[in-house]
């Protein structure tokens, strides 16, 4: 994005400036206000249309009724007055699905048709591109599914069909990688499992089916109850014993035993080759090897790094001073990459470590701005907060320097490759989880204190962003950059501004970082990675994450706080872990009057004890 000029003149000190795009953006609001009336109207239009195909519907839609907005109807989820999803469990429904109806619904996103009587076979939800979840659990739908049933719905992450009378082949557009839970047990479906992409799914399910075959090695790390119920489904080595088919043999041909014969010596002398060659190479190696041999990792590229200023800039004074220079010659592990760029762990000759965090074009502050801003944050000083150290301005591209703490962010403590590596640590405790959260409320509050002038102060709390000392306390990284990045970016670079009131009016507000705090909180609680749920983009993002956390609130009203927690966290203090999310649920108040304000929830959470 060059917006270079644009940038220039948005001045972040610029008050005027500021007022006038206040202005324009309420006009925007007011013209935009008939616009939502408009969809309700259309909305209303479309439910009822597709009401009518249902049999049985009253009196369990009596609510849906035209002289009342379709927001305050049973079973239709919305979010700032955009119907996002319908919720008709357990309703005794039967009939016909008229999914031509729901087409009209133009802001859907999830469809849940759980346990009624719903018969025939898989209605074409391709009309309907943009759905993110679909259920369809608990009824008496029957048949094959094409097999591009689902071609073409990239946004679609949850799929339930368990306990219906499905038959054939799984559809191969399920195994789409961006697909995040799959229920399909208790069918009829037959045949192999088509290859699922490994890495993103979280729950997959197809026990009680008639399924055959290998089960793919993408899939084999998930619980075997996913797979009970299906007498024919094999793993690894025991494929080729039960499967006569997989090892029906070809006879080989003389020719090909020879080809065979002559590629096997081939290989063997290049081989030969090869050790000699290197043994060769190790006599006549010197030292002066040894620097371009054994740097494994990657080292910090600069772009142009001659054309401009080398110089780092410290914002303490405590610091031991090293260049940029120096930087670049340290071996760099990439830890991530974020909205921004990425980061990167840097180990300096002498031992020290640092993360480098790569900005890319998120900010038109001049130097001076920069410079100053950088300052300030260099002068905050808490237990909770990762202190920064030193920072680059170059016009294309910003470093910023922190120190480095060992153990690795929260986040990777939660979703971190758990499931597929071995070496990494147990679960987090429950005492762990509560020390981490209250860590992060601290460092919060902090910065409410430093910045009372400030929306957002911190602006992009997330799991990533809280590391974790090797005594698990908590410190937050990657603070208060909203006032150096620019307007136009900042809903997309900043997690604070996913929140529903960003979503509303524009704005953020003092309590756009307890929503973060609340994600955070039922994230850790719930184990559940909330940046795999999220879709991008615009107002649906704001939704998703409304939809993500009344999910967990409605399994916890179901199943009680309990069934919700993350199954790895040792609970010591049941009490006190039904308090937090109760916390959590607070802090994720759509409305910001309902919506816990900072000082209450650290009051809250300081009060629970371990
Ligand atoms: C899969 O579904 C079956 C039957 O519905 C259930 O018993 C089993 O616990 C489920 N497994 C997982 C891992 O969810």
């Amino acid at each position: 994005m060059n917006n270079g000029q644009e940038g220039q003149c948005s001045n972040i000190d610029d008050n005027r400036r500021r007022m006038k795009a206040m202005a324009v953006l309420m006009v925007a609001l007011m013209v935009a206000r008939p616009s939502r009336v408009l969809a309700q109207e259309t909305a209303a239009e479309a439910l009822l249309k597709f009401k009518t195909g249902l049999v049985n519907a009253d009196p369990a839609l009596g609510s849906w009724n035209p002289s009342t907005p379709p927001c305050n109807w049973a079973g239709v989820d919305c979010y700032n007055g955009y119907v996002w999803g319908l919720q008709l469990d357990n309703m005794g429904l039967q009939g016909q699905i008229d999914v031509d109806a729901l087409v009209g619904l133009q802001t859907l996103r999830t469809l849940s048709l759980k346990n009624n009587n719903f018969q025939g076979t898989m209605p074409d939800w391709r009309k309907l591109p943009a759905l993110t979840s679909l259920h369809l659990s608990g009824n008496q739908f029957s048949g094959e599914i094409p097999d591009d049933a689902f071609t073409g719905m990239d946004s679609l992450k949850m799929v339930y069909l368990s306990s219906n009378k499905f038959t054939g082949p799984i559809p191969t557009s399920l195994a789409s990688p961006t697909m995040l839970e799959l229920g399909l047990d208790n069918n009829q479906f037959s045949g192999t499992i088509p290859p699922f992409p490994s890495g993103n799914l979280q729950i997959f399910n197809v026990s009680g089916n008639q399924l055959q075959g290998p089960i793919p090695p993408s899939l084999r790390n998930f619980d075997p109850s996913s797979f009970i119920g299906n007498s024919a489904l094999c793993e690894g080595d025991s494929c080729e014993a039960s499967h006569p088919s997989a090892k029906r043999k070809k006879k080989l041909s003389p020719a090909m035993i020879f080809i065979i014969i002559l590629g096997t010596l081939l290989a063997l002398f290049l081989l030969l080759l090869l050790l000699l060659l290197l043994c060769l190479w190790w006599s006549l190696e010197d030292d002066d090897y040894e620097d371009d041999v054994e740097t494994p990792r990657t080292r910090l590229e600069m772009a142009s790094p001659l054309q401009q200023s080398t110089k780092l800039s410290f914002v303490r004074d405590d610091r031991h001073k090293f260049d940029l220079q120096d930087l670049m010659r340290a071996s760099a592990e990439v830890l991530g990459s974020g909205n921004f760029g990425g980061s990167y762990k840097a180990v300096l000759v002498d031992g020290e470590a640092l993360v480098v965090k790569r900005f890319k074009q998120m900010t038109d502050a001049t130097k001076d701005e920069f410079h100053e801003h950088m300052r300030v944050l260099g002068g905050l000083q808490h237990p909770h907060i990762l202190p920064l150290v030193a920072y680059l301005y170059r016009k294309e591209e910003k470093l910023i320097v922190f120190d480095f703490v060992a153990n690795a962010s929260l986040g990777k403590h939660l979703h971190g490759d758990r499931r597929r590596t071995e070496g990494w640590p147990r679960p987090l405790n429950w005492l762990c989880r509560l020390k981490a959260i209250k860590g992060t409320v601290r460092g919060l509050a902090y910065l409410h204190k430093e910045f009372p002038g400030l929306e957002a102060p911190h602006g992009h709390l997330k799991s990533s962003n809280v590391l974790l000392d090797s005594n698990y306390n908590a410190l937050l990284m990657d603070y208060t950059l909203g006032p150096v990045v620019n307007p136009a970016q900042i809903s997309e670079a900043l997690v604070a501004y996913k929140c529903p009131e960003y979503a509303m009016s524009g704005r953020t507000s003092r309590k756009s970082d307890v929503w973060c705090l609340g994600i955070l909180i039922l994230e850790t609680l719930t184990g559940r990675d909330v940046g795999r749920y999220l879709g991008q983009g615009g107002l649906w993002y704001g939704a998703e994450l409304a939809g993500w956390v009344k999910g967990i609130v409605e399994e916890a009203n179901e199943k009680g706080a309990v069934g919700v927690f993350d199954k790895g966290m040792e609970i010591s203090a049941e009490a006190e872990a039904e308090k937090l999310l109760q916390i959590g649920i607070w802090c994720c108040q759509e409305e910001l009057d309902k919506r816990l304000d900072l000082v209450d929830a650290l009051a809250k959470i300081e009060k629970l004890h371990d």
